[in-house]
């Protein structure tokens, strides 16, 4: 039986939601072109699309705001976040940018040329695209047991040495401007990554002299999953736990969206005073001044105490926990999803539900249709929608090797009551499986194409 932890909070604002009837939700969703993305939030009732800038930020977070220091250079805002970028990550240098994407644009600006590859474990969607952007190639080298959503290793997130070493060596080091991982993997089921594996990747990267960044979106629960998980942790903080990690690498990216508990935010951070320069220069043109990124000085101070509050333990083990609840009880009552659960989200299986749906007909946006018209949830496809593209080389359509729904968990936000409501949505869609239909894309551009794609019931 799934067990529940109690939050290690009270709730002191609260915010309405509220149910729709299903001819509303019918209308809503043929005017948003069967595209959740174009839903009013206020015709959803749960909405589980990301847990990116979705968190409630506490009250230490909102009266930091208030002693934000808008001044354009080198606002008190500025030096606070300085010392808790400093505290947990170490770097020698660090922008602040809008949000994760920002940095990624950023990166890839001013270190990656044409034709250059990008290794990882699984990029993200920005990742993959701003990559793309500047005509380079991401790469994606997890493990191979990442793909079987069955197998419970509890390092899922890893990335495979032995493909990237192979990869490294095929392409030649000179074409890769730098490697990265992401922690915990998005892309991938919200999975972690051992620091046994940042290890070896590190060694392999500097082996070949590939800088090496992290993309550090969900930095705190991996350090939670490798205290709970990874012998030789259990007695460690997950703040030293979180130096050890960023201590491997040369550089980092992050939307503080996610582990920082911000709504808005990010960095791009690296050891290298060149680069930096380089950086600076970008960020000027197109953030702000390396002062304030693209933020206000209070959203610097909101970032700067929800860094450290997003490693407190006692908020990782509800955190972890609640998501685990909600996995565990999917599995319950049938439901296949990437197994284990991961830290932000649960992934359901939706080509395995919906197994009588081919690729080419998306189940897993067929799925996240129904979840919206049955309970108003809303969750994200994260399958051919999100991640099928042409091969560069040969114009062919590449599926991705799973069709996966997102329900992601905005951060101490939902209770146990919503969960629970969620389990009995899928309950019925499941009782009724046979009867569900693919999609057709009637529009759609070219990069990120999940956002904005336009559908069409068959
Ligand atoms: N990297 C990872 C692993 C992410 O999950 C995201 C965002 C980004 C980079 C980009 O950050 O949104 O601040 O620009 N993920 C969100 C999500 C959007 O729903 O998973 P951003």
């Amino acid at each position: 039986m799934a067990i529940y932890p109690p939050e290690p909070f009270r709730i002191k604002m609260v915010e309405p939601i509220k149910r729709t009837d299903r001819q509303t939700r019918e209308a809503a969703l043929k005017r948003a072109g069967y595209n959740v993305f174009g839903l009013r939030a206020e015709e959803i009732f749960i909405d589980l699309l990301t847990d990116s800038g979705t968190g409630a930020m506490s009250q230490h977070q909102w009266s930091a705001m208030m002693e934000g220091d808008e001044s354009y250079a080198g606002a008190n805002s500025y030096f606070r976040l300085a010392e808790a970028m400093d505290e947990i990550f170490s770097f020698r240098f660090f922008v602040p940018t809008h949000q994760g994407r920002a940095a990624e644009n950023i990166l890839c600006a001013v270190m990656l040329g044409k034709e250059q590859y990008v290794p990882s474990n699984m990029h993200f969607d920005t990742t993959e695209g701003n990559i793309r952007a500047r005509g380079g190639r991401p790469t994606n080298l997890v493990i191979e047991e990442a793909f079987d959503p069955k197998n419970r290793h509890p390092f899922k997130g890893n990335m495979d040495i032995c493909k990237l070493r192979a990869f490294i060596e095929q392409v030649g080091g000179e074409k890769i401007p730098f490697g990265m991982i992401t922690i915990t993997n998005n892309a991938g089921g919200g999975q972690p990554v051992s620091m046994e594996n940042l290890k070896a990747v590190a060694a392999v990267y500097k082996e070949f002299n590939i800088p090496f960044f992290i993309d550090a979106c969900r930095f705190a629960e991996n350090a939670y999953f490798i205290k709970l998980r990874e012998p030789g942790y259990e007695h460690k903080s997950t703040l030293e736990i979180a130096r050890e990690t960023f201590a491997l690498a040369d550089g980092a990216t992050m939307s503080a969206k996610k582990d920082a508990i911000v709504n808005i935010g990010g960095f791009l951070a690296m050891n290298d005073k060149e680069l930096f320069q380089n950086v600076k220069n970008e960020l000027i043109l197109r953030e702000g001044f390396p002062t304030y990124g693209g933020l206000a000085g209070r959203d610097l101070d909101a970032m700067a105490t929800g860094l450290r509050e997003g490693l407190n333990e006692d908020y990782l083990a509800y955190r972890l926990g609640q998501t685990a609840y909600l996995g565990e009880r999917l599995l319950e009552v049938g439901i296949p999803i990437v197994e284990p659960p991961g830290g932000h989200a649960i992934y359901i299986d939706a080509g395995s539900l919906l197994s009588h749906i081919p690729q080419s007909e998306f189940p897993g946006q067929a799925l996240s249709i129904q979840l919206y018209l049955e309970g108003g949830i809303r969750g994200v496809e994260l399958g051919s929608v999100a991640f099928a593209y042409p091969d560069p080389d040969t114009g062919e359509m590449i599926h991705p090797r799973m069709e996966l729904v997102r329900l992601a968990l905005p951060r101490r936000v939902y209770t146990q009551a919503h969960l629970d409501y969620i389990v009995g949505t899928l309950e019925r869609i499941m009782a009724r499986k046979d009867e569900i239909r693919g999609v057709r894309i009637t529009y759609a551009p070219e990069l990120l194409r999940h956002f904005t794609a336009q559908f069409e019931p068959l």
